[in-house]
């Protein structure tokens, strides 16, 4: 990323610049293993070693057995393996879900839902978490399964993924989570995380698009099904070549993360994204969503208004913050040219309007303090523009 890109990047929850090392790491492994990894001859063999090289490498990160990596294109074919793979020929169920997953889950959930599932939502509160009184009648019979998102994109607000977990683990059900934007804040550790299956996507820390992986337990392996036919790459559960250059970028991407600590306290992002909430918060029009505390250490999302207080479009700031050279993020949809404002706004009890005003302030290694004053004081001419000053 050139320096004058990079400047005024605060985007990282939708994707993150590819870091420069790996770049280079995977035009080199492009160069010299670009054979097919399941082909017998000196090629074949050549991309084999270097795959399985990257995951053994990949797995000793995430202190996870080499054989509980699935490799796939992303976080969202995983979300649907972890899902659709683990039910497939199985009685409709129970799945659980949280009423603010992403659209993927949502997806997944649907199919299910499709097939005789029956699907229910686990409701948040207004600071966007799963309300813990609901655990028991929400585990009780008959449900077999539930997938949590653990750090949610949009309102940055982290699930008790442990609590929910270690109960899953008492009474048999799968536990699926969706770790697609925790894991740029740190590595989990697949030995102690009480969850039995975990999807995240490489573009969001540093790594290439096009790839991401699921982790899996031996004891469900045996029971998933892929839900694409084909070589049988993956242990049988998920088809296609392998693409090893993209797979040792990744690999070397996780492995220049720190460890994950519950909030990760000592995070420097965290420090800088604290001070711009800060002083972003100084501005009457700008009000915080989702949870002050549990969130997302890189994480900031705010809802808009006037000086009267009416709600201004999210997606007009940010199309008027693009303008001004900063990339930022909205959460709504737009159908048809028809802003429906967003799902997860609405779940966190917020109404039609006040859901089409969210956006999101992601931040990543790269941002440094000398931005934040002027991404402030665009954000301020912003909002004064979208008010006719
Ligand atoms: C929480 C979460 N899950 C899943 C996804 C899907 O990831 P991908 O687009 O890499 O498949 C995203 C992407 O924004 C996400 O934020």
């Amino acid at each position: 990323m050139a320096d004058s890109d990079r400047a005024l990047y605060f985007d990282a929850c939708a994707t993150s610049p590819t870091d420069p090392e790996v770049i280079d790491w995977i035009a080199e492994v492009q160069r010299s293993a670009w054979g097919n990894p399941s082909s017998l001859h000196g090629h074949g063999l050549k991309a084999a070693e270097c795959l399985e090289r990257s995951r053994v490498q990949l797995a000793s990160s995430l202190r996870a057995a080499a054989n509980d990596l699935v490799f796939t294109s992303g976080a969202t074919e995983s979300i649907h393996l972890a899902l659709l793979g683990r039910t497939v020929d199985r009685a409709p169920g129970r799945l659980v879900v949280s009423s603010v997953e992403h659209p993927a889950t949502m997806a997944a959930a649907q199919q299910l839902a499709n097939q005789g599932w029956e699907v229910v939502e686990w409701p948040v509160d207004p600071q966007g978490q799963i309300d813990l009184g609901q655990l028991d009648s929400l585990l009780d019979a008959p449900t077999e399964m539930v997938s949590l998102i653990w750090g949610q994109s949009e309102i940055g607000s982290l699930q008790p993924v442990d609590v929910v977990g270690a109960e899953c683990r008492r009474r048999g059900i799968t536990f699926h989570v969706d770790a697609t934007q925790v894991v740029s804040q740190g590595r989990p550790d697949w030995s102690t995380l009480p969850a039995d299956l975990l999807s995240a996507s490489s573009h969001k820390c540093g790594g290439p698009k096009g790839v991401g992986f699921l982790l899996t337990r031996s004891h469900q392996r045996e029971s998933m099904r892929p839900w694409l036919g084909g070589g049988g790459q993956e242990q049988g559960l998920r088809s296609g070549t392998q693409p090893v250059a993209l797979i040792a970028g990744l690999t070397l991407a996780i492995s220049k993360l720190p460890a994950w600590t519950s909030l990760c306290t000592s995070h420097s992002t965290r420090h800088l994204r604290d001070e711009l909430l800060a002083s972003l918060l100084e501005d009457p029009r700008l009000r915080l969503s989702g949870s002050r505390d549990q969130r997302l250490p890189h994480h900031i999302s705010l809802l808009a208004s006037d000086d009267a207080g009416r709600a201004l479009s999210g997606r007009a700031l940010v199309r008027e913050m693009a303008q001004q050279g900063v990339a930022i993020s909205s959460g709504s949809a737009c159908a048809s040219g028809h802003d429906e404002g967003s799902s997860v706004l609405r779940a966190i009890g917020l109404n039609a309007e006040a859901s089409k005003s969210g956006i999101r302030i992601s931040l990543g290694p790269w941002n440094n303090p000398s931005e934040l004053p002027l991404l402030k004081e665009r954000l301020s001419r912003s909002l004064d523009r979208l008010q006719g000053r």
